[in-house]
């Protein structure tokens, strides 16, 4: 069978850049990407292919290629699941917030609700292809809905997760070190849904990049991709602090494992903390599966990843109170970086909002600069974590334009995203404009001590 219409349902992170992807490499497939944000959907089909609502380097480029041609963003979800024969549903499955599980388990109610329309539109057989980060069994709950509830059509469900990292989205979907697609390999119906899906892929993926599994196995690589990922930078982080305090500098002890061939080089970058949507979700949800099995070793074992975790963001922000002689109540502080990583909007997570919270608490005057995150992001993100009310937020945080606007007047900066522009700011003039003595704590190992401490910073880095 050759998929000829797909429709994803969920225009956010994942869902967009994916899509994109697939409409410009699959010109005879038309891709519809729909969502309830009305908003969302009209910030994708801006005229100014600039305003689309994700930032990632190249995919305007992507957009601008295949929209209007086979690639097209609506509200209509309905229409969208009628026309197509193959589903992804990309909706966020973020930690339950309430009830059992709360603070933990992943909240599949979008997921559910996605398939309860999907089966009450259906009047055709379709597939149906997770791609939202799921826990394992979640295929399994989505097939039990669709065939009960549904019209009498067949439904194959396909696990399908996504490796992308954001920031650079465009380039790993070009160039995935693996697709991988779980799915029902014991029957035929079951091995003709996988390979529509590997025919999709081969457009521009060669075939032995692209595994099949069966579905659990998929589900949770996934999970275990990005538990080992982010179990690796909080290795690090954790040496880091073990580095402040005998004279080790992290960035030599990374570059020395890093040369093991078994460790290998990449994913160890000390830094304030991990951010995003996937990570702390993910362990969360790894650790409630193990917990709901009796595994109690294998839960905390992966808890602690999250623990240290916590314990960077809040060692960074006390190491800054601590340094300005123990209060910064009424002092300017300046944030350069809101985003959880470079080249990207996305502030999900981000170790920024903790550190800035930490900071508020304090009674410090917060000022922040990022290249992409907006103030009303910036905003939202702390009167989401509900320390105060949104008037002292407001009170307490500013939001500019430029870096060297943050730091006029500052008594220290804390450099939080290791945006590259950050590392060619004129920092001669901003230590003329700043209180002194002026502090300076680099949570991402940009900058260069030596350059800094002549300029006349008081340094402080991560790891050393
Ligand atoms: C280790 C380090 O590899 C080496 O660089 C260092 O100099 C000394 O310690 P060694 O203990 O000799 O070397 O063997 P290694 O191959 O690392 O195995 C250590 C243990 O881990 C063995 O019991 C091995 O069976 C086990 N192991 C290793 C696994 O269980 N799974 C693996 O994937 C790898
Ligand atoms: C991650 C996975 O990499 C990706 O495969 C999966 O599909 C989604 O989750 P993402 O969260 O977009 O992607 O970005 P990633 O590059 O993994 O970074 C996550 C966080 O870890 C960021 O806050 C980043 O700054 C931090 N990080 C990463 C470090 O602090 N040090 C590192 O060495 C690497
Ligand atoms: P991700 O990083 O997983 O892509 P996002 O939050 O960026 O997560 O995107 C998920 C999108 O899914 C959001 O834009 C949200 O509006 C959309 N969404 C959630 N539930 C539904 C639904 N039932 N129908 C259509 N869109 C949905």
């Amino acid at each position: 069978m050759k998929v000829k219409n797909i429709c994803c349902i969920g225009a956010g992170y994942v869902g967009g850049p994916t899509m994109a992807i697939i409409a410009q490499k699959s010109p005879e497939i038309t891709v519809t990407v729909v969502d309830i944000n009305a908003k969302r959907i009209a910030a994708w089909n801006d005229p100014d292919v600039n305003n689309i609502p994700i930032y990632e380097p190249g995919l305007a480029e992507v957009v601008a290629e295949a929209r209007g041609r086979n690639l097209f963003f609506s509200t209509d979800v309905d229409a969208a699941i009628d026309a197509a024969d193959m589903i992804f549903i990309s909706v966020n499955t973020p930690t339950k917030t309430y009830g059992m599980g709360k603070g933990m388990a992943a909240d599949l109610k979008y997921i559910e609700l996605c398939a309860r329309q999907i089966a009450r539109i259906a009047t055709t057989d379709k597939i149906v292809v997770e791609k939202s980060t799921l826990p394992v069994r979640t295929a399994e709950a989505l097939k039990n809905i669709l065939d009960n509830t549904g019209n009498g059509v067949n439904f194959q469900i396909l696990s399908n997760p996504e490796f992308l990292a954001e920031g650079t989205a465009v380039t790993d979907l070009h160039k995935p070190d693996r697709v991988l697609i779980g799915g029902d390999l014991d029957t035929e119906a079951g091995r003709e849904a996988i390979q529509a899906l590997v025919d999709v892929y081969a457009h521009w993926v060669t075939e032995d990049n692209i595994l099949t599994t069966n579905v659990w196995s998929s589900e949770l690589s996934k999970l275990t991709a990005n538990a080992f990922l982010a179990q690796r930078v909080s290795s690090i982080n954790a040496l880091s602090e073990l580095c402040e305090v005998t004279g080790a500098d992290i960035k030599e002890v990374s570059k020395a494992i890093g040369m093991d061939s078994r460790i290998g080089p990449k994913f160890l970058q000390a830094s304030v903390g991990f951010g995003g949507s996937c990570f702390q979700k993910d362990i969360l949800n790894l650790v409630y599966i193990a917990k709901s099995f009796g595994l109690e070793e294998v839960a905390d074992y992966w808890e602690q990843v999250i623990i240290m975790n916590d314990h960077q963001k809040r060692r960074f922000a006390a190491k800054l109170v601590k340094t300005l002689y123990n209060t910064v109540s009424g002092k300017q502080i300046a944030m350069l970086g809101w985003a959880f990583k470079k080249d990207t909007n996305d502030t999900r997570e981000s170790a920024s909002i903790y550190v800035a919270d930490y900071l508020l608490n304090e009674q410090a005057s917060v000022v922040v600069y990022d290249p992409k995150v907006t103030e009303e992001q910036i905003l939202a993100d702390l009167d989401y974590l509900g320390t105060r009310s949104e008037a002292e937020n407001r009170a307490l945080i500013r939001v500019v334009n430029s870096a060297e606007a943050a730091c006029d007047q500052a008594h220290a900066i804390a450099i939080m995203t290791e945006w590259d522009a950050f590392k060619d700011l004129d920092w001669n003039a901003i230590y003329s404009d700043m209180l002194k003595p002026a502090f300076l704590f680099d949570g991402r190992r940009l900058l260069d001590r030596k350059v800094l401490e002549e300029i006349g910073f008081d340094f402080y880095a991560i790891g050393s």
